[in-house]
């Protein structure tokens, strides 16, 4: 498996040689450098909520690669209905793509999806949880700190993602308590620094995280499990 941070919460997997891409928020990211037009190829796009800083390019990805995108139930719909190949999981729920377990994670978040400057309804708000041979990922992606987070001490999580930068999610405090809940072996930080409303210094998560190790990526770095 390899992960690479895109920032945000745009990460780029490359599992069982799968290409995966999480809530491409890339053309109005202002600190994403990602190229979109040089994506040549992609098999999933997984779509966590509705905001705009997670579908975000979402629809012109997926109609230019023809990637199916996994999200909740009413995201997949709405999708679906702009010509897009979709599968629809909900919360709690998961399914086997090309040997790759995903499943839909509880999120205490939002996920209005906004169209012609109207919100709509874009279902529950999710996180992810990937298994792939021995190897399991976790995705907070945008949620509050849960007592359900508890339940994936179980799991061996090989690598969380939480995201620090508070405000909209959790913040650094917040997240150390959540590495405390599910004990992971090593810990990846985003959602932060992004815009001046999440502006936090990660290297204080470093340092308050004392439950696991912590990896701090920049725009384009990867790390392999
Ligand atoms: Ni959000
Ligand atoms: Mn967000």
């Amino acid at each position: 498996m390899k992960i690479t941070y895109h920032t945000h919460n745009v990460f780029h997997l490359e599992i069982n040689g799968k290409k995966l891409l999480m809530d491409p928020f890339i053309r109005d990211n202002p600190t994403a450098t990602m190229d979109i037009d040089a994506i040549d190829h992609l098999d999933y796009i997984l779509l966590s909520h509705g905001h705009g800083d997670h579908l975000g390019d979402t629809v012109e990805i997926a109609q230019k690669t023809g990637a199916m995108v996994i999200t909740n139930f009413e995201l997949a719909d709405y999708l679906a209905d702009q010509g897009i190949t979709t599968h629809p999981l909900h919360i709690g729920g998961g399914n086997i793509f090309d040997d790759i377990y995903i499943k839909l994670t509880p999120a205490l978040h939002g996920s209005s999806v906004k169209i012609d400057g109207k919100l709509y309804d874009g279902g529950n708000p999710a996180g992810f949880y990937i298994h792939h041979g021995n190897k399991s990922l976790y995705f907070a992606c945008d949620t509050a700190l849960t007592m359900d987070m508890m339940l994936l001490k179980d799991k061996n999580i090989d690598i969380a993602v939480l995201p620090i930068g508070g405000n909209f999610t959790m913040d650094i405090d917040d997240a150390v308590k959540a590495v405390e809940f599910i004990k992971p072996k090593t810990t990846i930080p985003c959602h932060y620094n992004t815009f001046d409303l999440i502006a936090v210094n990660p290297e204080e998560f470093r340092k308050k995280n004392i439950h696991s190790k912590t990896v701090i990526l920049e725009d384009g770095q990867s790390v392999e499990i």
